[in-house]
């Protein structure tokens, strides 16, 4: 499917097509010298010449990571385009990106921001959205000392232990029952509970579809509202027309979640003064505000929640379900992670926990080596360039969205053999990682934006996969053969397989 199908498809009448035409045709003259004197004018970095309005909107299939991944291989890792109105400049190389994310990692380090970002006005105090100043830091500084510092997480392990293992039971019962398991939802549903069992002590999912999931619901819902390709974005003098109506559906999630999370603050805020203690995030975050006003106020705070959930769901589950159906076409590789899960156990009734992670390297590879062929954010959350800045010879202007295409980077022969091949042996040979030191490799971001929920999720992802291939082995349902699996992918906001995966367990 094509872009513009795409969006004529997502478009459900809030303008009619006749306004939209006589719109465009007005502004053609004025894009079109804008455009084309900006383009002749200036040192952009190489790329294709842009058509009038639409730029190079029509080379984007419905999987922009891989158009723009070919384009780079005509016109280099360091590349500009159109996309509609917005001069976009593609990194896909490691040395293209440490020049960006290294040497000039505060120029590059706003964000260019989604109209759906914009819901219940998220950008104005989210984490994800903000410029790099004082609000920006003082949130990551509150990120960092009450959620994901390592004493945090090592306190918390228990917890997350606690969800995995209602992730074992279910997966258990599906056993016994012969009833297949949807892993992306499974995982969904693990890491969804494992965050709000941190933040709020409860739980936001469950895994029978029959009981009411609102909270789940709604952040699906706007995943993938904001994983649409959205008019606005491209051309934002169109923002406020709304032409695909996303903001004004996606608001309806919005304020649903935000409801959810104003009740379960105002909760609290009434049950601490008659002095019961959870101990959570929420309540360490309240002490906080109580100790300084100054230090954080309620919309931060309800925002910063809104964010971690959006953030830190769907990237983790998919991560998790492109893992698992990786290891079931590749039966050995999982024979592998499982012997060496089996090994480093002390006895039949130990459980995988975060302290086994650093004995199981093969395991460890799996995960990056699934990092490494199915990012879930393929080409970054976009930055934004601050100001003017001279690469490689080249200008990058001010206000261009910048995209760093990980994706590519992934299956660059330049960087890798085999690429196409899952090999998480390549991993055991050399020492690379994706905290942000090695810019071949950057799952998760890199510089001062990189991604803060890495420690959570390397956690989760770990213990979630070891414990569902190290009591279970899994076959396909519908009796598919592993090999003749169905391994496309759906572009969204995140990169979730095309055909979820659908196994089921048995026990070993
Ligand atoms: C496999 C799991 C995950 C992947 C691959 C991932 C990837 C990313 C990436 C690529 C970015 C943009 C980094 C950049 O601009 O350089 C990002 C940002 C972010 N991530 Fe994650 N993420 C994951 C899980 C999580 C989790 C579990 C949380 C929290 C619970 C989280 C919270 C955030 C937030 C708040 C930001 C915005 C940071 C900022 O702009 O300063 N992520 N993530």
């Amino acid at each position: 499917m094509h872009i513009w199908s795409a969006i004529t498809e997502s478009t459900q009448k809030p303008m009619d097509y006749s306004t939209f035409f006589l719109l465009f045709s007005s502004l053609f003259t004025f894009i079109y010298v804008l455009t084309i004197s900006g383009r002749r004018n200036s040192r952009l970095p190489p790329g294709p010449y842009p058509f009038p309005i639409i730029g190079s909107l029509l080379k984007l299939s419905d999987k922009p990571h891989r158009s723009l991944a070919s384009l780079s291989k005509r016109y280099g890792p360091l590349m500009s385009l159109k996309l509609g109105s917005r001069t976009t400049i593609v990194v896909s190389s490691p040395d293209i990106a440490k020049e960006f994310f290294h040497t000039h990692d505060i120029s590059f380090s706003g964000r260019t921001i989604p109209d759906v970002a914009q819901i219940v006005d998220h950008d104005k105090y989210s984490l994800a959205w903000l410029p790099t100043g004082d609000q920006w830091r003082r949130l990551r500084r509150i990120t960092r000392e009450y959620l994901f510092s390592v004493q945090r997480l090592d306190d918390s392990e228990f917890l997350r232990q606690a969800k995995v293992q209602e992730l074992l039971n279910h997966v258990d019962t599906c056993c016994r029952n012969k009833k297949a398991v949807n892993i992306g939802a499974v995982a969904f549903t693990t890491t969804l509970n494992i965050l709000s069992k941190y933040m709020f002590s409860v739980d936001f999912g469950q895994y029978d579809n029959v009981s009411s999931q609102e909270f789940k619901e709604a952040v699906m819902a706007l995943m993938e509202l904001a994983g649409r390709p959205n008019l606005a974005d491209f051309f934002p003098i169109l923002k406020p027309f709304d032409p695909q109506g996303l903001v004004r559906r996606g608001n309806v999630y919005g304020k649903k979640l935000m409801t959810i999370i104003d009740r379960i603050i105002d909760r609290r805020l009434q049950s601490r003064s008659s002095s019961s203690i959870n101990n959570d995030v929420l309540d360490s975050l309240l002490d906080a505000m109580h100790k300084d006003v100054s230090a954080f106020s309620r919309d931060e705070m309800r925002h910063l929640f809104y964010v971690l959930f959006i953030a830190g769901t769907d990237t983790t589950s998919s991560t998790l379900e492109w893992a698992m159906a990786e290891l079931i076409r590749n039966p050995e590789k999982m024979a592998i992670a499982r012997s060496e899960i089996l090994k480093s156990m002390q006895n039949d009734n130990e459980i995988v926990q975060e302290t086994h992670i650093s004995q199981l390297p093969y395991l460890r590879a799996v995960i990056k080596e699934t990092l490494r062929l199915h990012p879930p954010v393929p080409l970054l959350v976009p930055r934004k360039a601050i100001h003017d800045v001279e690469v490689h010879g080249f200008i990058v202007p001010k206000n261009a969205q910048i995209l760093c295409n990980v994706w590519a980077m992934g299956r660059d022969p330049n960087i890798w053999s085999d690429t196409e091949m899952f090999m998480p042996e390549r991993f055991l040979e050399v020492n690379i990682d994706y905290k942000g030191q090695d810019y071949e490799f950057i799952p998760f971001g890199v510089g001062r934006r990189i991604c803060p929920g890495l420690n959570i999720a390397h956690r989760m992802l770990h213990v979630m996969l070891g414990s569902l291939i190290h009591k279970f082995d899994w076959k396909l349902e519908g009796n598919i053969r592993a090999q003749d699996m169905d391994m496309e992918e759906k572009f969204g906001l995140t990169l979730p397989r095309k055909v979820p995966l659908i196994a089921i367990p048995v026990k070993l």
